[in-house]
């Protein structure tokens, strides 16, 4: 177990930092001292960040990139540690959702996804990690979600992306703990950041949008769990009693979940 407790000296690349949670984790990661490098696609945005950054005394370098492209990444990652020196903290956060029945929803835009939230997170571990195993010590924290440890109907695309992102942070726990390397996965529940358009919010379930939390308490989770040296967290963490029930009770979980999610759609559409 390697417990993350101090942030002066070290760097970090955070990559959705243009916006939501991450943003204010790159912010928070300054704050305590690390100097940070922020990828998104929007450069103004990321320009913004790194401005609020600087104001603080912080050293920040903003790497404008299209994760889903793997040259991109590459190059990206390069300039970074010529920048920074050896990253030592990667956050694999980058990502975006869509509520589409599978039938309705075009190829092309399933595989965009998870090309952006799997296939980035790939990228940009392949190209920071060796240098980590190299040092026998590195951090890699994958913002995946609670979608990618239970099905949610109508978001089949993005459940797929993010059962990819867990299984590969699950697998790679284990084969990087004697190399010094510890990934911490979270899966966070609904969080209330740009993420959810206006579209998004209407069709949320009641139960969701009852749930719903700050990016802030993600952060400062993430956070202690790396101060604890925790391999995984669900915030809310009583969201997690759905993966136990989904275990010892798969059929009432189903039902369950079919009439939290397509049920509480229907009857809102004939309520209307
Ligand atoms: N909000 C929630 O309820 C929730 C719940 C569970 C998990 N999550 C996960 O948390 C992560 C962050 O989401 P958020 O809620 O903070 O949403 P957000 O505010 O929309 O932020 C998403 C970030 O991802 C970046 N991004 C999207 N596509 C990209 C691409 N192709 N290349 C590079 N960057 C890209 C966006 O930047 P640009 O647009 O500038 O590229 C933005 O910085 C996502 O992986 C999401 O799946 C969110």
């Amino acid at each position: 177990m390697s417990r993350l407790t101090s942030y002066a000296g070290k760097s970090a690349l955070i990559t959705g930092a243009s916006s939501g949670i991450g943003r204010l984790l790159a912010l928070r990661l300054s704050r305590a001292g690390a100097r940070v490098a922020l990828v998104a696609r929007r450069e103004s945005e990321l320009r913004n960040v790194a401005r609020e950054i600087e104001s603080g005394g912080g050293e920040v370098l903003v790497l404008p990139c299209d994760v889903a492209d793997r040259a991109e990444v590459f190059a990206c990652a390069a300039r970074a540690v010529a920048r920074l020196g050896d990253v030592d903290i990667l956050v694999n956060n980058a990502g975006y959702g869509h509520h589409r029945p599978f039938l309705d929803w075009e190829l092309d835009d399933m595989e965009r996804m998870l090309r952006v939230n799997f296939l980035g997170t790939l990228y940009w571990t392949k190209a920071l990690l060796p240098q980590m195993v190299e040092r026998g010590a590195g951090w890699l924290v994958f913002v995946a979600s609670v979608a990618g440890k239970l099905a949610v109907p109508d978001e089949s695309a993005y459940v797929a992306s993010k059962f990819a992102m867990v299984g590969l942070a699950e697998t790679l726990s284990i084969e990087l703990e004697d190399h010094g390397v510890h990934v911490l996965t979270v899966c966070p529940g609904t969080v209330n950041t740009p993420f959810f358009d206006s579209e998004a919010l209407e069709r949320m379930p009641p139960v969701a949008r009852r749930m719903m939390i700050d990016p802030d308490t993600v952060v400062t989770a993430t956070l202690d769990a790396l101060a604890r040296g925790h391999h995984e967290i669900t915030v809310p963490r009583m969201i997690g009693a759905g993966y136990v029930v989904r275990a010892v009770a798969p059929a009432f979980m189903r039902r369950r979940t079919k009439r939290t999610t397509i049920g509480a759609v229907a009857q809102r559409r004939t309520s209307s």
